[in-house]
């Protein structure tokens, strides 16, 4: 297959991307991708030029959309403002990329008559107390960034009743792995613990996520392209349910530091308590998550010790600045 992977610069595309032209030895990869504080080319290092290129431009030019289109057999599109606490600070980009973003590529992708895979989140359908969504449950997000997840979901859905577009959705649990912005609970968390420096717990920490180890959810991806039904949407949950103190502590145990670098700090606003997915319809596919939080944590302290080269720029300029932002006061509020 020839592949358009809009966003492919960031944490998840990059991974899937390597994995894809690894293991395929006959596909090739176009990526189109903004290149935002997340994207980096450095994520794409080292790939074949023979199979792989990358395009810089935005999804909302429907332009470079269009000429990138060209000669591909499906669009699999990550390309999206991904941060809940950036979208509470500044909500328009995230409406712009993730809504009207994804419009372009649904557009190129149906004049062109090839596939779209949205990459999307667990985050569409809210919070839940109790067991688990399925694809049927309703979308109620909470946040700008899951709102704009949800509104891209509901044109892709529109593409398919309306033009009759091969258009479909994966949506996944939180991801975690090599590659992934500071800016995210594991990373931050490891990056901090390896400096000894306070990690913030947002309140008491007992909100709760589903765990997907990156190179799990790729092979999910793989498995929806190739075999998911036009029209339908397929939930990717991770196998390890947890809340985020006792991902925090495991990290802090990794990392050879004790709890004193725990700060509990200020809650996020509207703070989703719990997400939990039901993934049977992906796993009809043929698809299992194959790794523990156990060993994917560790896979991933692991990474970021050996791999400072990657992040050691990311801690420094714009970064920075966020964190002060984020963090600054809060830290010093902080009960420690
Ligand atoms: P990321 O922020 O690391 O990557 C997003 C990529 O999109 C970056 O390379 C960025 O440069 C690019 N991009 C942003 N705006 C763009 C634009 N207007 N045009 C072109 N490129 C643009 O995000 P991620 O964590 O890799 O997430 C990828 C996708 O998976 C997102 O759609 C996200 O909503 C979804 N998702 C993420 C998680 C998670 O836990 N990280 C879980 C479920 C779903
Ligand atoms: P995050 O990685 O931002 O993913 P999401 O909000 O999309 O689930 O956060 C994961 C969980 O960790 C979420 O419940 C918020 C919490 N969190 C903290 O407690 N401290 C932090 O510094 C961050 C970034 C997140």
């Amino acid at each position: 297959m020839r592949l358009l992977v809009a966003g492919g610069a960031g944490f998840i595309g990059s991974n899937f991307v390597r994995r894809r032209l690894a293991e395929r030895g006959e596909d090739s990869v176009r990526v189109l991708d903004k290149l935002t504080y997340e994207g980096r080319r450095e994520n794409l290092e080292g790939l074949d030029s023979k199979r792989f290129e990358l395009i810089e431009a935005d999804i909302c030019d429907r332009d470079a959309v269009r000429s990138a289109v060209e000669g591909c057999d499906a669009i699999v599109n990550f390309a999206a403002e991904s941060h809940v606490d950036r979208s509470i600070e500044s909500p328009g980009e995230f409406i712009t990329t993730d809504v009207f973003g994804t419009h372009i590529l649904l557009e190129a992708a149906r004049d062109a008559g090839i596939r779209h895979l949205q990459i999307s989140t667990d985050e569409v359908y809210g919070s839940i107390e109790d067991g688990s969504f399925t694809e049927t449950s309703p979308l109620n997000p909470s946040s700008p960034y899951s709102a704009s997840k949800a509104g891209g979901d509901l044109v892709v859905s529109a593409f398919h009743h309306t033009y009759g577009a091969d258009s479909l959705i994966v949506r996944a649990s939180n991801n975690y792995g090599p590659r992934q912005h500071p800016e995210k609970l594991i990373p931050l968390t490891v990056l901090n613990a390896l400096h000894g420096d306070p990690v913030p717990v947002y309140g008491d920490g007992s909100q709760v996520r589903n765990w997907l180890f990156v190179e799990d959810f790729c092979t999910a991806i793989d498995a929806v392209l190739e075999r998911g039904e036009a029209g339908e949407a397929y939930n990717v949950g991770g196998p390890d349910e947890l809340p985020n103190i006792d991902v925090v502590r495991r990290i802090l145990e990794l990392t050879g530091r004790d709890e004193s670098l725990i700060s509990h700090v200020t809650d996020r606003p509207g703070h989703d308590r719990r997400y939990s997915l039901a993934s049977e319809r992906t796993q009809a596919l043929g698809w299992r998550a194959q790794t523990p939080f156990d060993e994917g944590i560790e896979r991933t302290v692991s990474w970021y010790r050996e791999n400072e080269e990657w992040w050691a720029p990311l801690r420094s300029g714009e970064y920075r600045e966020y964190y002060e932002r984020q963090y600054g006061a809060r830290l010093g509020a902080g009960d420690g």
